[in-house]
């Protein structure tokens, strides 16, 4: 797959697989720090702030290559955009259910009604090509939108059911 994509795309390849890579570090760096937030385990805190410092390492380094590459790059910047736009998909979303990667999205960035998706996306829009793209955001809201069309009924719908079904009882027994 790589290979036929390098074939096809040529150099500007690398730009779309060195943003790829910004973006997955960024993304799990902001997740170890939601988690990081989350506990008061002082071994657990340290693990996390420790494995953050590396993933900020990757990140920086992925940003680097991909800024150099997209700078005054036409032609980089649109394939990247697109490929981002198309086929990317949250970290590890590929290794679980839809359902599953939804739930974490939700629970890891959804939960947090702040500032922390526009602050990521913010940070990735300084790619050249991603200006406005608004990626974590949308992933966000497509979770919330398919995991709300995969709940049951609410309760209230369920109420009104179970009163269309009684009233079409008892008016069958009055007409009989
Ligand atoms: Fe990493």
């Amino acid at each position: 797959m790589n290979q036929v994509a390098r074939r096809l795309v040529g150099d500007d390849f690398f730009a779309v697989h060195m943003t790829w890579g910004a973006v997955n570090e960024l993304t799990t760096l902001r997740f170890y720090g939601v988690i990081r937030s989350r506990t008061r385990n002082e071994l657990l805190r340290t693990l996390l702030r420790d494995v953050m410092a590396q993933e900020a390492v990757h990140y920086s380094f992925y940003r680097n290559v991909a800024i150099r590459r997209l700078t005054g790059n036409r032609r980089g910047q649109c394939i990247t955009r697109w490929a981002m736009e198309h086929l990317w998909s949250i970290v590890g979303s590929g290794l679980r259910s839809r359902a599953d990667s939804d739930r974490l999205v939700l629970d890891l960035l959804g939960a947090d009604e702040g500032s922390l998706v526009p602050r990521i996306d913010a940070q990735l829009e300084r790619i050249p090509g991603l200006t406005d793209l608004g990626l974590l955001q949308r992933t966000v809201d497509r979770a919330r939108d398919s995991s709300i069309s995969r709940q049951p009924p609410r309760f209230e719908e369920r109420r009104r059911a179970t009163s269309a079904t009684f009233a079409a009882a008892s008016a069958a027994r009055l007409s009989s």
